[in-house]
């Protein structure tokens, strides 16, 4: 069965994690907190080299996409405009038996006979409960456990000696209106917001209320005109930003894969509307079938413009050792979409807990910059002289074919906001005016990662087992994580052979010195050779450098030679010392 086989899995994840420093739980002397988590040296290292990754290939290896760091805290304006403070929500319901929590809409359906009660009566004291309760039963289980559980419900509300009212029974088919442990019934569920609140200054006063970000994006939406004006940058550009994000998850879970506290990598990708692409190019580029598109042209519309981010991300992932098998595209289908977006990829990994995703890639039309220009009273929008140049030459008839596509798409936004229809249509008019003159509000397309998702999908994709007997006839089982070498937190351990031999050891010293300058490198001298190789295996470390008496001269033609042993195959060969450096840096990065 697959099931079990996977809860195994990710219960030897966890403890691995743990065990060798990759990931702790947050104020575990204290008995930990729910859906916070920290990282340990070997996870630390692992984390950093992913977000350099990522940053490096979106920033300094493009010439279209700048950074930005942000605060956490914004103004709480920002949130309502976003939506946040009004739709960031999830179905919460409790267990009106023990209380637990759950998210509604992840409550396990559950059929069987539910038995209800109008209420309950002290048969000592005459005193009476009108509350109404139901526990439903699993086919085959007898009344008299519905009953009991029952009493303990009318005893927690003060009643000493139960008497049950109105038993009824029904029939339930996939309902998620019980609490799957004990069967008691839930309150009806309610939104819950994720944001989580705060007080900026002394005074904790609903004037004074802030919230920590539920998301990177909103940041860079509100600098838009800021690092527009001073980065030299014309539409189409991005701006990108990593950092960390704040949920109040009602039902945190999967280890790390839903926290309350994580981090995000966005990218807020800006282009044109497509009607401004067909002004100046005469046509819009559309994807002709599934694949990269290539390097972005200029005639691109936004559908171009989603694919290629969606393929870029995939190309991402696979450069730092996730194989395109391991992942799976979600094109979300129209009813699923957020009320902003065009259209929505999520990237899937196949987790030991089930497929879920990793990154949403999202075309979020001119929404985000439009609302923070309502909601802020400042110009988000941009000018595009060559549009202003290209739509002058068009003839009367693709003006107003244009602008009247324009028109729609503003109208429809406005009305969608709940602006009123008078108000919307004056609108909607004066921006596909604006249009003509060279004036719009980008569109957008957001690729946004989860860092910590992605160290758990690294982290399952590395771990593998080898068992090996040894000449006894034990077997031992070792893990191996065969992280890609660019992100593996130790790039190379050095050891000299013996520890007892101060020239080995000063040479070991000498190449650890020289490795250190360039990346992380682990030096150890202790046990047996082989124990070393296997703790570095278990750390990831794709390289192990053994200073032995061949490097100090045993055989003449080795004098300054290492053996370099690979962590996956167990595979070892002879490098000079002064070739070292240069050979290991063009094998992980
Ligand atoms: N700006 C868009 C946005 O925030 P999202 O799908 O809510 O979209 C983006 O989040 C990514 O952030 C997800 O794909 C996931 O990797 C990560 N993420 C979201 N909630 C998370 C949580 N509670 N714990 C860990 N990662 C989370």
């Amino acid at each position: 069965m697959a099931e079990p086989k996977e809860n195994v899995l990710m219960e030897k994840i966890v403890s691995l994690c743990k065990r060798r420093g990759f990931v702790y739980q947050s104020s575990e002397i204290y008995g930990g907190i729910n859906g916070f988590w920290d990282y340990g040296p070997l996870g630390a290292e692992l984390k950093r080299n992913v977000k350099d990754l990522w940053w490096t290939s979106m920033t300094r290896q493009r010439e279209d996409v700048v950074g930005l760091e942000a605060t956490i805290i914004m103004a709480p304006q920002i949130w309502r405009a976003s939506g946040h403070v009004d739709t960031f929500s999830d179905p919460m319901c409790d267990c009106l038996l023990t209380r637990k929590r759950f998210r509604a809409d992840q409550i396990e359906p559950q059929s069987g006979t539910a038995y209800h009660y109008s209420g309950a009566r002290d048969t000592g004291s005459g005193k009476q409960s009108e509350d109404a309760f139901a526990v439903l039963l699993p086919p085959g289980k007898p009344p008299e456990s519905a009953r009991k559980t029952a009493i303990q419900f009318y005893q927690q509300r003060g009643l000493a000696q139960v008497e049950l009212l109105g038993e009824r029974t029904e029939k339930v088919e996939n309902s998620q209106r019980f609490n799957p442990d004990n069967g008691a019934l839930l309150t009806e569920p309610r939104p819950f917001n994720l944001m989580f609140k705060t007080y900026v200054g002394p005074v904790a006063d609903e004037d004074n209320v802030a919230y920590l970000r539920p998301e990177t994006a909103q940041a860079i939406f509100a600098q838009f005109k800021n690092v527009l004006e001073t980065s030299r940058q014309k539409v189409p550009f991005g701006i990108a930003q990593i950092g960390k994000a704040f949920r109040n998850e009602v039902t945190p879970r999967n280890f790390t894969f839903r926290s309350r506290e994580f981090e995000q990598m966005e990218l807020e990708f800006f282009i044109k509307p497509d009607e401004a692409i067909e002004a100046i190019h005469g046509s819009v580029a559309r994807p002709s079938g599934p694949g990269h598109p290539g390097e972005p042209q200029a005639n691109w519309g936004w559908q171009m413009w989603h694919q290629y981010w969606v393929e870029e991300r995939i190309r991402f992932y696979e450069s730092i050792g996730l194989a395109r098998e391991t992942l799976e595209e979600y094109w979300q289908k129209p009813d699923e979409l957020a009320h902003y977006a065009r259209a929505t990829v999520d990237l899937l990994f196949k987790f030991p807990f089930g497929t879920q995703e990793l990154e949403g890639i999202a075309a979020r039309s001119d929404f985000d910059l439009s609302q923070h220009e309502r909601f802020s009273g400042k110009q988000m929008g941009v000018f595009d002289e060559e549009l202003r140049g290209a739509w002058a030459k068009l003839d009367d008839q693709r003006k107003a074919g244009l602008s009247q596509l324009y028109y729609e798409a503003r109208l429809k936004y406005m009305l969608k906001m709940g602006i009123e229809k008078e108000k919307a249509g004056k609108e909607a008019r004066e921006d596909a005016d604006g249009l003509a003159k060279g004036q719009y509000i980008p569109h957008v397309i957001e690729p946004s990662a989860g860092v910590d998702r992605l160290i758990l999908a690294l982290i399952a994709n590395a771990y593998s087992e080898v068992t090996s007997t040894d000449e006894k006839g034990k077997a031992e089982t070792r893990v191996i994580m065969k992280f890609h070498p660019r992100v593996a937190p130790i790039k190379s351990g050095v050891f000299p052979l013996l520890k007892n031999k101060p020239e080995l050891v000063a040479k070991a010293r000498e190449v650890f010195e020289l490795l250190r300058k360039q990346e992380q490198v682990f030096y150890d001298e202790g046990g047996a050779i082989g124990r070393r190789y296997a703790r570095q295996d278990e750390a990831g470390t794709p390289f192990c450098v053994t200073i032995d008496f061949e490097t100090l001269g045993e055989k003449p033609e080795l004098l300054n030679t290492v053996t370099v042993r690979h962590r996956d195959d167990g595979r070892q060969e002879r490098v000079a010392i002064a070739e070292l450096p240069a050979w290991l840096q063009a094998r992980v990065r």
